[in-house]
């Protein structure tokens, strides 16, 4: 069991952030997020999230326009921004990613209401685990939803765009999709908020 520091580190003491210090986030760290966030399980090990992380201001201009005027300031002004994204085409990666069923692949390939479902479900958790990545690595995370998922896709993964010829440079395939963003860095705890309570276990589980 982790000790009473890492739960406080992953959990108690964790906090969401609008705010950044004035600390650089390497391409090693975001590495490092991504080869635990992968260990993370997915549902028929589908690894359906794909991670866009936007790193240089020229990148994150390109996603302005998508966001509520709100959650401007404390998107532009991060060291990362991260597009949480899904592939609708997972089910092509079943052969290496689930090698013991060949079958799951044509499962998924037609039920479109499964990949959609599936991906979205599993990209949701991806991104879950992409956040307890990287406060393990000591980060801090600022996730949102509050954006134009629609502009999000167009501006990067060509959706609505005639696919032949389109030079998209993240995912050509053009069937990937925004799930949220989450900004990441190294928060400032002078400018957070006073926390807001959680259910208690009595109101949210139960023990049948
Ligand atoms: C999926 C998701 C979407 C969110 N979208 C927004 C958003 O659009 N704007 C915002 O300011 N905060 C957003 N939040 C932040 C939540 O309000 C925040 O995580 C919650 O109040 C808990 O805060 P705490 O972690 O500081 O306790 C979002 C959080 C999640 C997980």
């Amino acid at each position: 069991m982790l000790n009473d520091e890492a739960l406080d580190v992953l959990f108690r003491e964790a906090r969401t952030y609008a705010a950044w210090l004035d600390k650089p986030v390497s391409d090693d760290v975001l590495r490092r997020i991504y080869e635990l966030m992968k260990w993370g399980p997915t549902s028929a090990n589908s690894n359906p999230a794909r991670v866009v992380f936007l790193r240089t201001l020229r990148a994150k201009e390109r996603l302005r326009p998508a966001l509520s005027p709100g959650n401007v300031p404390k998107t532009m002004s991060a060291p990362v921004t991260a597009i949480v994204a899904f592939d609708l085409c997972f089910y092509e990666k079943l052969p290496k990613l689930f090698p013991h069923n060949p079958a799951m692949r044509d499962a998924f390939a037609n039920a479109p209401q499964l990949v959609e479902t599936t991906a979205k479900r599993n990209s949701s958790l991806q991104g879950a685990y992409l956040m307890i990545a990287a406060r393990a690595l000591g980060l801090d995370c600022g996730p949102i939803s509050g954006f134009d998922n629609a502009k999000v896709d167009e501006e990067f993964f060509s959706a609505g765009k005639e696919r032949e010829g389109f030079d998209q440079e993240f995912f050509p395939e053009g069937n990937v999709r925004s799930n949220f963003i989450c900004n990441l860095g190294y928060g400032d705890r002078s400018k957070l908020f006073p926390r807001s309570p959680r259910l208690k276990f009595e109101e949210a589980c139960t023990l049948l």
